[in-house]
């Protein structure tokens, strides 16, 4: 998920995957998938997903690890194809080529001197596959985007946009619904644990039209940002990367909650100087829910944020190499408000629902706009680890509004929404995520009514094989796998 970045030292990997992400090793392709119960006749697309599926698989390599592998269901009046693809990166052209493995579980070549290893890395693509201006794109942040072909996955290559990006590029862009203008940001953009974040907009034909940059506060993982009307959220929150800590064998990225939370505030059309920087409880976060404005009472403007939020972050530990403590490292739901016309520079971290889990999704045609509904995965009542075996639906009316629980034993993955249609009421749809069904060895993609999640599944498509946990993924309406094309 984060290249190289955090693989720079040796330092013991404080939670060991599950069986539920080992990789499978094929590539396959099939046409005619078995359907149980009816795909809705609007649903016409695919769904893509990404996630680490290591070549050459290491037992103690980080979760975040691996190259990235493609998973896409094409749904098309009632029937469902697959195609699964590795991202041909340099690495995993490297490797294969050579028939072994070339990097050890640091991710660090085993020979710096191997005649083997690739000019340059450019990556992973295993965390969040985004279409875009007609394109489709792999990311995973310490890097520039990777070009797939959307109806082979076949991997086209890095795009620098016409030489205008350069260094990371995050996996969680967001596009503005009203202009389609896609922003995005990079952190550790002056070289690795540098403070530096860079950031940028995209219109909607995939022009780079600006690309600046700040120092943040210090050097975080930052993972997602918020974009709402007129502003971008940056959250530089206490999980620190340290050249300093990776040089001398201790863990590169750390927790150092005395650091508390901090939140930059840009203007959208402001320079970068502008930024205002709020400040809060240490926390961490990987990904926003959403973020809107609004006004309160006496006419301030207030900026909000639904995040899922962790007490400390998983799989990360303190700078001493201490484990963070598994029950405080699992996310809920939590606001954030700042008043952006108050004099106070902290803001309001309110929870919003007890329930775990991660991976929030919601009606993107209301981005940076104030939702109703919203859904991520969730764990079940009582879960001492993370595993997420749920979808949960959030309502800001009416609050949790809805669960559904595959089997126990069984595993979910990130829901994705998608409209009926182009013009369907916000939240109206449905919710695609894919089921690991454990005992089996196999995955099932599940299709529920957005607005019925408890009734379960309104179809399910089957696949003889397991798609390994993964990241994130993009349905793109209208887009078909050609199985005939490799
Ligand atoms: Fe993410």
């Amino acid at each position: 998920m984060f290249g190289e970045t955090i693989l720079m030292s040796s330092a013991p990997t404080p939670t060991k995957r599950s069986s539920y992400f080992n990789p499978i090793s094929f590539e396959a392709d099939a046409a005619f998938l078995p359907v149980l119960g009816e795909l809705p006749e609007g649903l016409q697309g695919t769904l893509y997903r990404t996630g680490p599926n290591p070549q050459f698989p290491l037992e103690n390599a980080h979760l975040f690890f691996g190259d990235g592998m493609l998973h896409a269901f094409t749904l098309h009046e009632g029937r469902a194809s697959y195609r699964n693809r590795w991202i041909r990166t340099n690495a995993w052209q490297a490797e294969h080529a050579a028939g072994r493995r070339l990097y050890n579980a640091a991710g660090r070549p085993i020979n710096p001197e191997d005649p083997a290893l690739p000019a340059e890395d450019n990556g992973t693509g295993n965390t969040h596959v985004i279409g875009h201006a007609g394109r489709l794109f792999a990311l995973e942040e310490a890097h520039l985007p990777i070009e797939i072909d959307a109806a082979t996955l076949r991997t086209l290559g890095s795009a620098d946009f016409g030489g205008k990006l350069k260094g990371p590029f995050t996996a969680h862009p967001h596009v503005d619904p009203a202009t389609g203008e896609m922003l995005f940001f990079g952190y550790g953009a002056g070289g690795y644990f540098t403070p530096d974040i860079s950031f940028g907009t995209m219109n909607a034909a995939g022009e780079v039209t600006r690309f600046d940059r700040f120092i943040a506060p210090f050097s975080s993982m930052v993972h997602d940002f918020a974009i709402t009307e007129h502003h971008m959220v940056f959250p530089v929150l206490p999980l620190t990367g340290s050249m300093e800590r990776a040089s001398s064998g201790r863990p590169p990225f750390a927790w150092e909650p005395e650091l508390g939370a901090r939140v930059g505030i840009l203007p959208r059309n402001a320079p970068a100087s502008d930024i205002r920087w709020f400040e809060g409880k240490a926390c961490y976060i990987f990904h926003f829910m959403n973020a809107w404005e609004e006004r309160d009472a006496q006419g301030h403007r207030l900026l909000k944020a639904d995040v899922l939020q962790f007490e400390q972050p998983p799989l990360f530990p303190f700078a001493d190499g201490r484990p963070t403590d598994t029950l405080r490292s699992m996310a809920r739901l939590v606001r954030w408000t700042f008043d952006l016309d108050g004099t106070s520079n902290t803001f309001r971290q309110e929870p919003l629902d007890d329930l775990l889990g991660e991976f929030p999704r919601m009606d993107d045609r209301f981005t940076g706009r104030a939702h109703r509904h919203g859904w991520y995965a969730c764990q079940r009542e009582g879960a001492t680890q993370p595993s997420y075996d749920g979808v949960a639906h959030h309502d800001t009316i009416q609050g949790r509004r809805a669960v559904y629980h595959v089997p126990q034993g069984d595993r979910l993955s990130e829901p994705v929404f998608v409209p009926r249609d182009a013009d369907a009421p916000e939240g109206e749809g449905w919710v695609l995520a894919v089921a690991a069904r454990m005992q089996e060895g196999r995955s099932d993609l599940l299709v529920l009514d957005a607005q019925d999640i408890a009734s379960g599944p309104v179809a399910t498509v089957q696949l003889s094989h397991r798609v390994p946990g993964g990241f994130h993924g993009s349905w793109i309406p209208g887009a078909a796998l050609n199985l005939g094309d490799d």
